[in-house]
């Protein structure tokens, strides 16, 4: 593949506009792709707030500043991304719109242009089958915030052929980021298949009143050297939050489906903060909802509503009890 000169965002949110402004900083040509120009904007205005910080602190020149930002343009039409080198789709975790994405980035896009997926939980070999080039489809995982998060998994599909997981553990490497590599195209690949599990045994521990919640978060800073016990870590990754963002939302969503995910819930929760305790009940109830969801033909946006619905519902107990 020749040199990786022209990279494309598809979606300007949280993780695409960090990935943009990687991709420019590393010193290559960005094409940033959203639906609407409003979000185009937002997320080229949070690069220009994340490097101005970087200015503030004497860690950015005001030059850099300009030329990443002058190296990202934005725009609303798919079309634009058809001269990239290479394309990180970062839309939100919903599967059916990322196959959209990637079978419109196949008709458009050059033969050898590599397209990775940001999803954080969802199957590559799934959405490469969207296109005709299932080998040169992987999986490039960033962590939030994207400009600071040390680490990227590269997963690799089914077909993803070891070319493709090469140049694009090379090209996370030269944005500066440490890569691993999943062999197997598995939900949650490493990290979020750890993560979840743990906090949900965490969880557990509380409720069956084995330990407080401050000496969960201890026993496994001084005993395993975690910087952060769940739930802190809970806490500080927003997981209460994500029960209400559409993006996340699709990532719980798929895990509970693929990944059986489930845990049981007890009035033991009430030491967590009050909507992380809404969260995990919504998680808990998760399989039914989107059952009863499903049954009754709901398309992403009303399960949406109707989850998040159940989600005021079990708020408004929560602050009863
Ligand atoms: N936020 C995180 O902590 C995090 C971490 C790792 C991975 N991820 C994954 O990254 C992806 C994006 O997450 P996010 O947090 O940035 O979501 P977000 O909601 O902040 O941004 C998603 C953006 O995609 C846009 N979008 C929707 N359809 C589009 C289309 N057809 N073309 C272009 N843009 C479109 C939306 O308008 C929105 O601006 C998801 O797959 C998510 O699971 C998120």
């Amino acid at each position: 593949m020749s040199e990786i000169k022209t990279i494309g965002v598809v979606g300007a949110g949280t993780m695409g506009n960090g990935i943009a402004q990687l991709a420019a900083q590393m010193g290559a040509n960005v094409i940033m792709r959203d639906i609407k120009d409003d979000f185009v904007q937002r997320g080229l205005k949070a690069i220009d707030k994340f490097l101005s910080k970087g200015v503030e602190r004497g860690k950015v020149t005001p030059e850099q500043k300009a030329a990443v930002l002058g190296r990202v343009i934005g725009t609303t039409d798919m079309g634009e991304l058809a001269k990239c080198d290479f394309i990180i789709e970062a839309v939100i975790e919903d599967l059916d719109l990322k196959k959209q994405v990637f079978s419109e980035l196949d008709s458009i896009c050059k033969p050898e242009t590599i397209l990775a997926t940001n999803t954080s939980s969802m199957s590559i070999t799934l959405i490469a089958a969207a296109t005709k080039r299932q080998d040169k489809v992987v999986g490039m995982h960033f962590f939030n915030p994207v400009p600071l998060m040390r680490l990227v998994e590269i997963i690799h599909g089914y077909n993803t052929s070891d070319e493709t997981v090469k140049i694009t553990t090379e090209l996370a490497q030269k944005m500066g980021k440490e890569t691993v590599e999943v062999k197997v195209d598995s939900p949650g690949f490493i990290v979020n298949r750890l993560m979840i599990p743990h906090m949900i045994e965490a969880v557990k521990l509380l409720e069956e009143g084995v330990a407080t919640r401050e000496d969960i978060d201890k026993a496994l800073k001084l005993g395993l050297n975690y910087p952060m016990g769940p739930f802190e870590l809970m806490d500080f990754t927003g997981m209460p939050w994500m029960a209400f963002s559409d993006t996340h939302l699709g990532a719980v969503e798929h895990l509970v489906q693929v990944a059986g995910v489930a845990r049981p819930v007890s009035p033991a929760l009430t030491g967590l903060p009050r909507l992380a305790e809404t969260w995990l009940v919504l998680y808990e109830t998760l399989h039914d909802v989107l059952a009863c969801a499903k049954s009754q033909d709901m398309g992403h946006p009303e399960r949406l509503a109707f989850i998040r619905n159940l989600a005021s519902s079990a708020l408004a107990s929560v602050e009863q009890d």
